[in-house]
This record gives structure tokens, sequence and C-alpha cells, in this order.
């Protein structure tokens, strides 16, 4: 298989110190995941200062309201220069295709999240209302969203075969849930390794605790890339 697969490292850490210190510590890794802890705390000086040490910034704000509202939040985002940025798919065609007009002619790539992998089949259907199986979402979303005009679709590993059915081998796609052979599982589940989630389809794999809890995160780092290339 020839498609490039790429390491994202999540920043899960509270302060701007530790997620700096982080980037620092990673070496090669070209690329860093901001999320809702972070953003919320420090906002665009976080994005500014991840891009600003010469990384490429995934911005994982998982956006999802009226498509007006997503449209401004999206031009708003591109001061920040994320190459990759997140909405929920569940908003619909017209706020997907509202994201990724706002995004046309910039940097910034549209991902859609279709069904969390925190929402289990009973809630899916008994809390959310949605009347098939996760995987059955899973697919009809992404297939809504990359026909929309979202660029790729976030999902779990065990997803990405399924997933790349439903979008064609255009489209991005981008997976967390990752373990090397040589980590510890944490709280992750449903877990593939990196060279797997290459072999399956995946465009970009997120790492964190992996990488950020190694004693040398920079050997983690290269082992992970070795490991892809
Ligand atoms: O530390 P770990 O490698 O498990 O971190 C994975 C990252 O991917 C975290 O930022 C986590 O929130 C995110 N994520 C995930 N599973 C999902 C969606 C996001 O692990 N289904």
């Amino acid at each position: 298989m020839s498609r490039q697969t790429e390491l994202i490292t999540a920043l899960d850490v509270p302060t701007r110190e530790e997620a700096l210190a982080a980037v620092e510590r990673c070496g090669r890794c070209a690329w860093f995941k901001v999320g809702l802890q972070l953003y919320t705390r420090y906002g665009p000086d976080i994005a500014h200062a991840v891009r600003q040490a010469g990384k490429q910034l995934f911005l994982d704000l998982k956006f999802h309201d009226i498509p007006n509202t997503v449209k401004h939040a999206v031009e708003s985002s591109i001061a920040l220069d994320a190459g990759l940025l997140t909405i929920h798919a569940s908003g619909g065609r017209a706020m997907i295709a509202a994201a990724r007009e706002a995004a046309e002619g910039t940097n910034t790539r549209i991902l859609a999240v279709t069904v969390l992998t925190s929402i289990s089949e009973a809630a899916l259907r008994g809390e959310v209302g949605m009347p098939e199986t996760p995987e059955q979402a899973v697919r009809r979303l992404a297939s809504l969203a990359v026909d929309s005009g979202a660029h790729g679709i976030v999902c779990s590993p065990l997803e990405i075969t399924a997933v790349r059915e439903a979008v064609g081998p255009d489209a991005l796609i981008v997976t967390p849930g990752i373990r090397p052979a040589w980590a510890a599982a944490n709280d992750q589940a449903r877990i593939m390794t990196p060279a797997d989630a290459r072999a399956a389809g995946a465009d970009y794999i997120v790492v964190g605790r992996p990488i950020l809890g190694h004693e040398n995160p920079a050997e983690a780092v290269d082992l992970i890339q070795d490991e892809l290339n």
C-alpha cells in the first residue's frame, strides 16, 4: 500500500507550559492535536504557539451548531492556520457544507466526527434516538459528511475499513485508539497498532499517552514513525 500515514501527537495536558514542553520533547513529530481542554483555557494563543514552534495543528473543537454559526466559527478559525479542524457530522448536510465553504481556499481541511465511540448501542438507540447499530450510523454519517463537503472523517481504528468503503479512496481518515505493541492500552478498549491502522487505510493516527507518558517521547515518536514507514 502506497498510502502515507502521518503521526499526530495529542496534547492532552492541562497547561500551556506542559503542552509546549511536550512539543519540544516530541522530536520529529510534525503534527499536534489541541482539543477542548487546552483551547478553552488558552484560546488562539495555544494554537499560535504550536504553529510558531513550526508544527502542524489539528484543532479538535468538534463544532456542532446551526450552519450560519458554524460557518462563522470556521471563518474565525482560519487565522489559527489549523491543517485539520473537526465538526460533528450529525449537524447535518447544510452545517457540513457551511463549514466546507468557510474553509475553501485555505489550508484547513474539515474532518467530521460520526458517532462518539463513548456511545453504546443502547445509548445510541435509547438516548440519542438513532435506530441503527453504531456501525450503520458511522457509515451513514461518514458518507453524508464527505458527500456534503467534509475532507475526511475521524473514526476508531476498527471502523476504518467500513468508513473507507463509505467515503471512497480520496477522503482523509484520521484515527485515535492506536497502541504500538510496546505500549499499555490504558483505557482504550478497541485498539490497533500503527502498522495495522496504516494497512487498514488511515491517513493520520492520533497518539497520546504512549508518547507523552514515555520516558523518552522523541524515541516513542521515532519508533511509531518507523513502524508507519
Ligand atoms: O492517550 P491516547 O492515545 O489514548 O489519546 C488518544 C486521543 O484521541 C485523546 O485525545 C482522545 O481524546 C482522542 N480520542 C480517542 N477516542 C475517540 C475519540 C478521540 O481516544 N474515539
